[in-house]
C-alpha cells in the first residue's frame, strides 16, 4: 500500500475511534418505535436489528434518506451518499472506482448497499463495526466526501429544516451523534428479498424460474463449483472473508490492514450476489467487467496467492453451462427493490 493511502487509512480509523469514544458516551433515552413491516417484507430474512441507542422512528428514517441523497456532508456540497450507491443499481455504482469530490479516484469499487442491515462488519476488509461509524469514513475520506463530519454538523445547524427534523428524531441539535445514527437508521431499511429466485424458492412459486434458470442455480449450488459454500444463505455470503486468487501480488492489503496477519493478506468480504446483475463492474477494486469474466476466473482456479482459498482449485464448465450459471445470478435481480419509491430521495 501506498505510504498516503496507510496514512489515509489509519486516520480515518483512529478518528471514528475518538468519535466513538465521544457519543457513545452520551446517550439519551429516546421513545422507541416498532419498524412499520408492510406485506412486502420477505417472511423468510431474519429480523432487522436496530441497536438500543438507534431504534426505527419514522422521524430518523426521514432525516437519514434525506442525509444520503443530500451533497451538504461533501466538501463544496458536490456529491451525496447517493453519487456512489445509486438508489437504481441496487445502491451500488456502474464505474470501476467512483468518483470522489473534484473527480478524485479512490482504489475501490462502491459495493452495494442492499441488506447492508445483516452485515455484520462494515468494508471490503470489514474494518469497521457499526453501520453508525461507517458513515465517518466516506464524509471524511480525501477520495470521497472530503469534508469533517463537524462541519457537515455545523453546516445543517445553519438550516431550518434540519434543525427541526434533527430535534424530531434524536432530541438534539445537528451534531454527528444525529448524522451518523439517522444514515445508519435510514440504510437499514433498504431490504431486497423479492427478486424471481425468492419467488422459486422461498414462496413456492416453480414457475419463477425457467429450465435454463434452474439448471444455473443447481451448478452455483453443486461440489464442483462451491460457490455456495461461501455465496450461502438467504444473503449469498457468509460474510467472512476469502482470497480468492486474483493476482499473484495485490495491491490492496484487505484484512492484513485491520489485523496485521499475514494470513489475512488480500482478504476480501465475501459480497452478496443479490442484485449481482446490477453491480458491475466487479470485486474489491472493480477489476472485472462482467460475470462471464468472473466465472471463467473461477473456473481457471485463479493465480497462486499463498492466502487463496483451498475452495478456489478450478473446474470444468462448458459454455452452455456458463450461460444457465449467469441466467441463475440475473434472477437475484430484485426489480421491485430497485423500483422502490419509498427508497427514492422525496
Ligand atoms: C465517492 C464514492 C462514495 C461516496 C460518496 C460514498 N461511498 Fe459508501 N462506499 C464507497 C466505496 C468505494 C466503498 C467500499 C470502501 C471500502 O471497502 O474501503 C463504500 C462502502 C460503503 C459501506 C460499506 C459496505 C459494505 O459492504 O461493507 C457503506 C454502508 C457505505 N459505503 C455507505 C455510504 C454512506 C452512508 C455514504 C454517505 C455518507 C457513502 N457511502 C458515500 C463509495 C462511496
Ligand atoms: C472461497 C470463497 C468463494 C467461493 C468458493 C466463491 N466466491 Fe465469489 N467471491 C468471494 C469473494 C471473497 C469475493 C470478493 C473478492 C474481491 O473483492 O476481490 C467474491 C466475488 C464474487 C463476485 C463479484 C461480486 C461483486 O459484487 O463484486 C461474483 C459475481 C462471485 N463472487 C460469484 C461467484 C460464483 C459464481 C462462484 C462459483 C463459481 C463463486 N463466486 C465462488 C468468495 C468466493
Amino acid at each position: 500500500m501506498k505510504q498516503s493511502a496507510r496514512l489515509r487509512f489509519w486516520f480515518t480509523r483512529v478518528s471514528f475511534v475518538l468519535f466513538s469514544l465521544l457519543f457513545f458516551s452520551c446517550e439519551k433515552e429516546v421513545p422507541k418505535s416498532v419498524v412499520a413491516k408492510d406485506s412486502s417484507y420477505p417472511a423468510h430474512f431474519p429480523e432487522i436489528e436496530y441497536p438500543d441507542d438507534n431504534q426505527f422512528t419514522d422521524a430518523r428514517y426521514k432525516l437519514g434518506k434525506k442525509l444520503f441523497y443530500d451533497p451538504i456532508l461533501s466538501e463544496g456540497n458536490e456529491i451525496s451518499c447517493s453519487s456512489c450507491h445509486k438508489p437504481e443499481l441496487a445502491f451500488a455504482h456502474d464505474q470501476k472506482v467512483s468518483p470522489g469530490i473534484e473527480g478524485r479516484l479512490g482504489d475501490r469499487n462502491s459495493p452495494s448497499l442492499a441488506n447492508i442491515a445483516f452485515h455484520p462488519r462494515f468494508m471490503r476488509e470489514g474494518g469497521v463495526p457499526t453501520l453508525e461509524m461507517q458513515a465517518l469514513v466516506p464524509i471524511a475520506d480525501h477520495f470521497e466526501m472530503g469534508s469533517n463530519i463537524v462541519v457537515a454538523a455545523e453546516r445543517m445547524v445553519q438550516l431550518e429544516e434540519y434543525r427541526t427534523l434533527s430535534q424530531q428524531a434524536y432530541e438534539r441539535t445537528p451534531d454527528p451523534y444525529v448524522i451518523m445514527r439517522a444514515l445508519a437508521c435510514f440504510q437499514r431499511t433498504l431490504i431486497s428479498g423479492n427478486s424471481p429466485y425468492d419467488d422459486f424458492a422461498y414462496k413456492g412459486n416453480r414457475f419463477a424460474l425457467d429450465a435454463r434458470e434452474i439448471r444455473g442455480m443447481n451448478i452455483f449450488l453443486s461440489d464442483k463449483t462451491q460457490c455456495s459454500t461461501c455465496h450461502s444463505g438467504v444473503l449469498f455470503s457468509s460474510f467472512d472473508y476469502a482470497n480468492t486468487g486474483l493476482y499473484e501480488s495485490y495491491d490492496d492489503d484487505g484484512r492484513y490492514r485491520l489485523t496485521l496477519e499475514e494470513g489475512d493478506r488480500s482478504k476480501f468480504k465475501i459480497p452478496s450476489l443479490r442484485n449481482v446483475g446490477l453491480s458491475a463492474p466487479y470485486m474489491h477494486d472493480g477489476s472485472m467487467n462482467a460475470l462471464s469474466e468472473v466465472i471463467d476466473h473461477y473456473a481457471s482456479g485463479g493465480a497462486n496467492h499463498p492466502n487463496k482459498s483451498d475452495l478456489i482449485k478450478g473446474f470444468e464448465i462448458s459454455e452452455i453451462e456458463k450461460v444457465d450459471l449467469i441466467a441463475f445470478l440475473h434472477t437475484l435481480t430484485d426489480d421491485h427493490f430497485i423500483t422502490d419509491e419509498r427508497h427514492r430521495e422525496e
